[in-house]
């Protein structure tokens, strides 16, 4: 645990909030959301998306920051300063960020591939078919690349984060925004039956859902989507709110992280479903759809090579940022709760999650046919965390803030810095009855259905 005195400030509300919404845009956003999109109905999933953002996801960082700022400590440090009984809330979040990372990094690997790719063969060898799946399956590659990604996050937490990763960030990400505009509109601009995948993706075709276990099965995909991308569940929020002062506006900056990380994902969708249409892509080719798809995209456009080669760029800052966060949120653990030197904590724990996602990246290869519980290890490793501990976390907390700390203590704290907090009542509602009974529901059906 952190001591008080140590603690640094955000200077202004703005650097947590670009901070926050570092950590929250990531390979979630570029990679997953338009994959899961795709792969549960579109336009029916975004309505889900977007209900559980606003009812779950933005009530979920205030809670989270209003933690933090309030006892000014990180996530286990926090639960366990108000009640001890909860400290296990910030464990299982501890937990689900170390399974993440360890298939996360996989993904990184890719990312890194695809650079080098674009550098020295070009777009069109990465856009020919069949391209992406002989390269994962590959028994070596892709488990070099995984290393060298989870290598580079150690290090950097390693040497510090504020200075490098902070400050690149501050740069990478606005560039991102621009870049993903700019690929979004190459993409809506393609001609063919472009328009179709914004059809897709924002026209709900509610005839799909003829059977509650479809609905349980959008839902479900919502929800854990929604947990990821905004990183609820894992106390990030309780973290950086414990660094914020208290004239900062905690109601206000939840909507805005909520809606930045639901914009640039909402872009990401468009930058990527219009091509499939226009090149009669599959939508629901799963984790593949970035990988294969946009290297089309960028196939058939001038200065492809050049694109693609900044955009992956792109992906793999946010996807560093992303990944270097986990990293931190699991060594401090170590660090604060049981005393470990920064250095050993650190190697340590990715050692352990590089060798799990070893065998998460073998899963597309050599270990295709282990299964655990029907999954390959890399999607099992993806169910464990979306669909169970994210979960599990988040409703710990719900009940943890409705139960324990009590809504109006919550309430007091997010009044401070903006002249009062109104919605009480809604915001007691929310957090007692509406979002337990809906994590609990579609948390049942999730496990149900598989
Ligand atoms: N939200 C991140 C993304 O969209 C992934 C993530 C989940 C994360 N939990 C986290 C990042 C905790 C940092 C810390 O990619």
């Amino acid at each position: 645990m952190k001591e008080k005195s140590k603690r640094g400030n955000f200077t202004s509300s703005f650097g947590f909030v670009l901070a926050a919404a570092g950590s929250a845009i990531g390979l979630g956003n570029l990679w997953k959301f338009p994959y899961i999109a795709g792969e549960s109905g579109g336009g029916v999933f975004m309505v889900f998306y977007l209900v559980f953002i606003l009812i779950l996801g933005v009530p979920f960082i205030m809670s989270e920051t209003a933690i933090g700022r309030k006892t000014q400590l990180s996530t286990i440090g926090a639960y366990r300063s108000i009640n001890p009984k909860w400290t296990f809330a910030g464990i299982i979040g501890v937990v689900c960020a170390f399974f993440i990372l360890s298939y996360y990094s996989v993904v990184g690997g890719w990312i890194l591939k695809y650079i080098t790719v674009f550098f020295t063969s070009g777009h069109t060898t990465a856009a020919a078919p069949g391209y992406f799946a002989s390269f994962t399956a590959n028994p070596v590659e892709p488990v070099v690349w995984h290393l060298v990604f989870m290598a580079f996050c150690t290090v950097v937490v390693l040497f510090g984060v504020e200075k490098g990763i902070e400050k690149g960030s501050k740069i990478m990400l606005p560039a991102l925004f621009v870049l993903i505009v700019i690929v979004a509109v190459r993409s809506l601009t393609l001609g063919g039956n472009a328009m179709e995948g914004v059809k897709f993706l924002f026209i709900p075709d509610f005839s799909q859902l003829d059977s509650p276990a479809k609905v349980a099965n959008v839902a479900v995909q919502a929800m854990g989507q929604v947990f990821f991308s905004l990183s609820i569940g894992m106390g990030i929020s309780i973290t950086y709110g414990s660094y914020l002062k208290k004239d900062s506006n905690l109601v206000k900056n939840s909507f805005i992280i909520g809606g930045l990380d639901t914009l640039v994902a909402l872009l990401a969708g468009l930058a990527i479903m219009p091509a499939v249409f226009a090149f009669g892509f599959e939508p629901a080719a799963g984790p593949s759809l970035i990988f294969e798809t946009l290297p089309a995209v960028f196939d058939s456009m001038p200065l492809g090579n050049l694109f693609a080669v900044i955009f992956f760029i792109l992906v793999f800052f946010a996807a560093a940022t992303s990944a270097i966060a986990l990293l931190e949120v699991v060594s401090s653990f170590f660090i604060d709760s049981l005393g470990w030197k920064r250095s050993v904590a650190t190697i340590s724990t990715a050692s352990v999650m590089a060798l799990i996602g070893v065998f998460a990246s073998l899963s597309f290869g050599p270990l295709k046919d282990a299964t655990l519980f029907g999954m390959g290890f890399f999607d099992f490793l993806s169910y464990l965390t979306d669909k169970i501990l994210m979960p599990l976390g988040a409703l710990a907390m719900c009940l943890f803030v409705g139960y324990s700390w009590k809504p109006k203590s919550a309430a007091e704290e997010l009044a401070i810095g903006r002249g009062g907090f109104r919605a009480v009542g809604l915001y007691s509602a929310l957090m007692r009855f509406v979002a337990p009974a809906l994590v609990i529901i579609i948390f049942v059906a999730g496990l149900i259905n598989k």
